[in-house]
C-alpha cells in the first residue's frame, strides 16, 4: 500500500532475534543482556504477521538480527515465509560467520538472495572492531555463497578504526567485485544506538574518494534490490559499487520499508520511535478473524505514519532510543 507521501511500501524487515555472535563495537557492547525468549516473537507470530502484511501489499521480506542465523531454525522460518501468498522474495542478512554451515538449508529453503556485513577484510582490524577473530570463517561463507549461485551482496560501513580516514580497507573492499558478480555496499554509518558515538567514513569524504581512483566508473541506473542504495559500475568489473548514504545521500523518497523488531513493534522509520505494537494485538486473546483484522489495522497505522524523512542531521530530534540489533538495521 502507500503511505502519506505516496510511496509504495512493499518490503518489511524483520529482525529475528537480538543476538549475535559477534561484538561489533557500533552495535553491541561484550556484556550486552539479551531479551528473554518469551518476550520475542515466535515463529508462529512472525508468520501470522507476515501473512496479513502481505494482503497490504508487502512482498518482499529481509531476515536480520542480531545475528539472524543464530536463532535456531531461521532456514524453516526462511522456508515458511516463502510459502506465504503474495510474498515474492526472501532475503538474509548476516554476518557470515555461520552462513557456510548453513548454507545448502538457506538455499533449499529458497531464499532469494544474502547480504554479507563485512566491514573490514583485514583480519586484524575485523577482530578489533567485532570483538571475535572470525574473518576466516567469514570469508569462507562468502566464496562458499559466491559459489552457491545465490545473489550476493556485501555490505560495509567504513569504520575509521584508529581516526586516520585510511581508505584503503574502502579500496580492497571494493576489489571483491573485480572478478565476481557482487554489488559491493558501503553504508553510511547512523546515528542510531552505540552507532552515535563510533568514527566512520562519511559519504562526503568516501565518495569523491572513489570517483578520483576510478574516474572511468559510471552510474548504473538498473534496479539491484529493495533499497535505497545507488550503484556504479567499473569498467572491467563483474559487480558493482553501491552506497547508501543515509546521512550524505537523498535517501528517504525512495523509502519503501517499515520494520518489525525482535519484541513484534512495527516500526515506521529507523530514526523514530513512531510504530505499532504488533505482539500485544497477537497476545491479546481476541479470535482468530479479530487478530487478523487488528493487525492489518495495526501494520496499516505503522504504513501511514511513516514520516517524509529520517532526521539524522539532528541528532536531539532522533527519538530511537533501541540498540540497532533489536530493530534490525
Ligand atoms: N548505522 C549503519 N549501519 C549499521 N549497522 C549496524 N549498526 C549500524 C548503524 N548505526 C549495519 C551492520 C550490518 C547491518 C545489518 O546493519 O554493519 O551491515
Ligand atoms: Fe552482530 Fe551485526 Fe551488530 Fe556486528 S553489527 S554485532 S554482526 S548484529
Amino acid at each position: 500500500m502507500q503511505d502519506r507521501y505516496g510511496r509504495e511500501i512493499d518490503y518489511l524487515r524483520i529482525s529475528i532475534t537480538d543476538r549475535c555472535n559477534l561484538r561489533c563495537r557500533y552495535c553491541m557492547p561484550e556484556d550486552i543482556e539479551s531479551f528473554k525468549m518469551s518476550e520475542i516473537l515466535t515463529f508462529e507470530e512472525i508468520i501470522s504477521i507476515v501473512t496479513e502484511a502481505a494482503k497490504l501489499g508487502i512482498k518482499k521480506i529481509k531476515i536480520t538480527g542480531g545475528e539472524p542465523l543464530v536463532r535456531r531454525g531461521a532456514c524453516d522460518l526462511i522456508r515458511m515465509i516463502k510459502r506465504i501468498p503474495g510474498i515474492e522474495q526472501v532475503t538474509l542478512t548476516t554476518n557470515g560467520v555461520l552462513l557456510k554451515d548453513n548454507l545448502a538449508e538457506i538455499k533449499d529453503a529458497g531464499i532469494d538472495g544474502i547480504n554479507i556485513s563485512i566491514d573490514t577484510p583485514d583480519r586484524e582490524r575485523y577482530r578489533s572492531l567485532t570483538g571475535r577473530d572470525e574473518l576466516d570463517r567469514v570469508l569462507e561463507g562468502l566464496w562458499a555463497a559466491l559459489q552457491s549461485g545465490i545473489k550476493i551482496k556485501i555490505n560495509s560501513v567504513c569504520p575509521d578504526i584508529d581516526g586516520s580516514q585510511d581508505l584503503s580497507d574502502v579500496f580492497s573492499m571494493i576489489g571483491f567485485a573485480k572478478d565476481n558478480p557482487v554489488d559491493v555496499r558501503f553504508i553510511e554509518m547512523m546515528p542510531i544506538g552505540f552507532g552515535k558515538d563510533f568514527r566512520a567514513i562519511g559519504h562526503d569524504i568516501l565518495i569523491p574518494a572513489i570517483r578520483e581512483r576510478y574516474p572511468d566508473m559510471t552510474k548504473d541506473n538498473e534496479s539491484h534490490g529493495n533499497g535505497p542504495a545507488v550503484y556504479y559500475r567499473i569498467p572491467g568489473y563483474k559487480g558493482s559499487v553501491g552506497f547508501i548514504s543515509a546521512i550524505h545521500g537523498v535517501f528517504c523518497q525512495s523509502c519503501n520499508r517499515v520494520r518489525l523488531t525482535t519484541l513484534g513493534y512495527m516500526k515506521s522509520c529507523l530514526c523514530f520511535e513512531t510504530g505499532v505494537d504488533l505482539k500485544s494485538i497477537i497476545r491479546s486473546g481476541l479470535s482468530e478473524e479479530d487478530k487478523k483484522k487488528a493487525l492489518r489495522a495495526g501494520i496499516e497505522e505503522a504504513i501511514l505514519c511513516k514520516p517524509a524523512q529520517h532526521s539524522f542531521d539532528n541528532l536531539k530530534r532522533i527519538s530511537e532510543k533501541h540498540v540497532m540489533a533489536a530493530i534490525g538495521g
